[in-house]
């Protein structure tokens, strides 16, 4: 009897069910081959939650998504639910399911495809050996602090950061330092604030018990400088919630195309596995977005939720022999493209190329 792994799967808005569907694909293409089976159950989140439901985050997607062994997730958000009351937008949904899965660690790694060296917007010779490794911060910081507020006049967050909350995320970093080549560049903006004062006190600390880890750290503005001047020098980055929000849109760049970076959101009983991309509206339906970031997420969910570490290193071949043979959607068109494809074509060859690894 193989063994069965429940997928809660949020499909959400935009481009959300056109690249999950792709990645469902490579999935069961994936498990023909291997001692495991998947089962989906699909729960709603986003726009779509509100308006089927009223809420961006109805209650049976958080008892579904506790009750998965990890969460596959595409995007969600779009122009027509802007100017909701912030509470029903679809953003709070995403930022609440973090908060009530307890997904303290947000996990954005970045690195160059060979093959896609000239779609970044930085030179090719910048670009050379790129294999970097955010860490961010997901559920404090100024995203969640308290007193918040607009009174239309003046209006207000708070940014705060607790001893534990910053012990934990520095571990979460440090560990994947041991598994990575062993440096970690702690940011802050510890000349200006005292949240970051803590911050940097406090991953001194912990790097006491990694002492094969070389620690450094780096100012905010000058981390995101330096991303684009030498990004090679970087391996893991380890940050809070807002600049590890900002550094890992830019860090993302890096590598040609959004449509190329996965991440996973750990540190609860159940992971979230999600593109670092939104939802695209204004390609949605069709069937022109990059699935790839999707099946890559995908890819790490096999391996760090279910540690199922060969079939996770069988996608990622797939992907790299792909992207070699010359297929491309279309935002990498311009890229070494021998055969541009649509989303599901996409979907459709990787799924044949896993099959065959
Ligand atoms: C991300 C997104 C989210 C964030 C938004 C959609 C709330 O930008 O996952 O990086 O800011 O965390
Ligand atoms: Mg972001």
């Amino acid at each position: 009897m193989k063994k069965t792994y429940k997928i809660g799967v949020i499909r959400g808005d935009g481009i959300g069910p056109e690249i999950i569907d792709e990645a469902i694909k490579v999935l069961d293409s994936v498990c023909t081959n291997e001692d495991f089976e998947l089962s989906y159950e699909e729960y709603l989140m986003g726009g779509i939650a509100y308006d089927l439901k009223g809420t961006p985050l109805p209650d049976e997607t958080i008892e579904g998504c506790l009750k998965s062994d990890a969460v596959l997730f595409g995007a969600i958000g779009g122009q027509k639910w802007d100017n909701l009351p912030r509470q029903f937008r679809p953003e709070s949904g995403l930022l609440k399911l973090r908060k009530e899965l307890g997904l303290f660690a947000n996990l954005r790694p970045t690195a160059v495809f060979d093959e896609l060296l000239d779609a970044s917007t930085l030179k090719p010779e910048v670009l050379k050996g790129v294999d970097l490794f955010v860490v961010r911060e997901l559920t404090g910081g100024i995203y969640f602090g308290e007193p918040r507020g607009n009174d239309g006049t003046k209006a207000y967050n708070t940014m705060v950061y607790t001893k534990p909350e910053i012990e934990r995320i520095a571990k979460v970093a440090f560990e994947s330092a041991m598994k990575r080549r062993k440096v970690v560049c702690s940011v802050d903006k510890a000349n200006v604030l005292e949240v970051s004062q803590l911050w940097r006190d406090t991953v001194i600390e912990v790097a006491q018990a990694y002492p094969e880890v070389t620690l450094t750290h780096m100012y905010v503005d000058n981390a995101a400088m330096q991303l684009v001047r030498n990004p090679a020098q970087f391996d893991v980055i380890l940050t809070g919630n807002i600049f590890g929000d900002i550094l890992s849109d830019e860090a993302s760049m890096i590598s040609g195309s959004i449509g190329l970076l996965p991440s996973a959101s750990i540190g609860g009983s159940v992971g979230l596995y999600e593109p670092i991309h939104g939802s695209a509206p204004d390609i949605a339906g069709q069937g022109i977005a990059n699935p790839i970031a999707t099946i890559l997420s995908a890819s790490m969910m096999l391996r760090f939720a279910l540690g199922e570490e060969k079939a996770a290193d069988r996608i990622e071949s797939a992907i790299k022999k792909v992207l070699q043979e010359g297929y491309r959607t279309k935002d990498l068109a311009a890229y070494g493209a021998k055969e541009v494809c649509s989303t599901t074509q996409m979907g459709s060859i990787i799924a044949d190329y896993v099959s065959r690894i």
